[in-house]
């Protein structure tokens, strides 16, 4: 059995190959690609709390090369101290109140969108809806102009697609990810003469401690890198949830109509979408020191991928773990991350699902998705749909 994250069959169904990989080879080894897998529950969970072992500093995602890692300081490609400094003033941020206080215009959103649709009888939810709202949620947050936001996102989807079998960056990724860059620079050196009350001018003008206790500043480059991975993770991942929660209750009429007539179990079954079918499928690390697990020794550099989407469905941890279950208690959420690096827009993410279920729930309490239109996007550790046809 072979485990290749840029394969579209996987993307179809990794399932499969993470059920073996957790009772055969709980420490993967893919010389051609030169990385190991850990696959079970157990062992991801303390891999991803053991930020000293296992390091984010040289990227997240395989095909990252460390040369790109420096030309991108983003919080999620950091060690302490230089994260600790970094996550310290984004989270000025995302406080619960200013995640709270972007209810209202989600809900208003999440209610115009649904109200284009609701007559049609049909409609794909992923491009109607589940790829439009997050973006909007995320721009409003940082500051994207109204007239940009579809730009910001074709190109977000194009910086993250991938060819098959193809362990690389294509142009097009490439060319889409210099021009994201590019309109963040203008971005902020708009609002360097003109701030608003968004997280940009914030960014920009907040302060923090360095190690020798003096104060500074973030570069340009650094805000413009936060702005382009916060447009990336505030959009792509929300996306691919909204659309698997449609077709899991789609898939389980019972348990939507549980959630239909009451809403108030909306939060517990959006954790168990997030399990079963986890947007963000690995985080990759770097060991900072020789690692030996189930009798394997991973040595020191070694790239090591943890697979979110197995651990979530490993049996050690779960009963029954491929049976979806919306009343299902998720205590510990591994499809966020954990330890350090923890989704820092777990929050909102929660906060956009809720609303769109329960605002979908008033209009549409009855739909049915055609799984045979399904369309996968190809992306190397965010997997979900990029079409998803649905009728009511
Ligand atoms: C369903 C939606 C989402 C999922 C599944 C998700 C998943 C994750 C995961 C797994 C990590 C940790 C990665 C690692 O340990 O290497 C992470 C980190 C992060 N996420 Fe999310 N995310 C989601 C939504 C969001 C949203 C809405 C935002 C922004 C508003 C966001 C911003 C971030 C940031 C900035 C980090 C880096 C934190 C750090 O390195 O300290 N995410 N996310």
């Amino acid at each position: 059995m072979e485990l290749s994250p840029f394969s579209y069959e996987f993307h179809e169904n990794p399932y499969p190959t993470y059920k073996w990989l957790r009772d055969h080879a709980p420490v993967y080894r893919n010389d051609e690609l030169d990385f190991y897998a850990l696959s079970r529950y157990r062992d991801v969970f303390d891999a991803t709390v053991d930020h000293e072992t296992y390091s984010s500093a040289k990227g997240t995602v395989l095909e990252i090369d460390p040369k790109m890692v420096e030309m991108f300081p983003i919080i999620l490609f950091m060690d302490p101290p230089r994260h600790t400094r970094l996550r310290k003033l984004v989270s000025h941020a995302f406080t619960p109140r200013r995640i709270a206080a972007l209810e209202p215009i989600i809900r208003a959103l999440a209610q115009d969108y649904l109200d284009r649709i609701v007559e049609r009888g049909s409609c794909d939810f992923v491009r109607d809806f589940g790829a439009l709202l997050p973006i909007e949620v995320i721009s409003t947050l940082v500051g994207v102009p109204t007239g940009d936001r579809t730009t910001v996102r074709e190109l977000t989807d194009a910086a993250l697609h991938r060819e098959p079998d193809r362990p690389e960056f294509p142009e097009s990724a490439l060319a889409a990810n210099s021009e994201l860059v590019r309109y963040f620079f203008d971005l902020i050196a708009d609002r360097r003469t003109h701030p608003r009350d968004d997280m940009t001018s914030l960014l920009l003008e907040a302060e923090v401690e360095n190690e020798q206790g003096v104060k500074e500043r973030l570069t340009d480059f650094e805000v413009v890198a936060f702005c382009n991975l916060l447009s990336a993770a505030g959009n792509e991942t929300v996306t691919k949830l909204l659309g698997n929660a449609v077709v899991l209750l789609s898939r389980h009429p019972e348990q939507r109509r549980k959630l239909v007539a009451q809403p108030g179990r909306i939060p517990d079954a959006v954790e168990e979408i997030l399990r079963y079918w986890p947007p963000a499928q690995y985080s990759a690390r770097t060991l900072m020191r020789d690692v030996s697990l189930h009798g394997v020794t991973m040595p020191r550099d070694a790239r090591v991928l943890l697979l979110t989407g197995s651990a979530c469905r490993d049996e050690r941890e779960f009963a029954e773990p491929d049976v979806f279950d919306s009343d299902r208690r998720n205590d510990i959420q591994l499809a966020f991350g954990y330890g350090l690096h923890r989704c820092l827009g777990a929050s909102l993410a929660r906060l956009e699902s809720r609303v769109s279920l329960e605002e979908l729930h008033a209009r549409i309490p009855e739909y049915e998705v055609d799984e045979s239109g399904l369309e996968r996007v190809h992306m190397s550790n965010v997997h979900g749909f990029a079409s998803a046809p649905m009728r009511w």
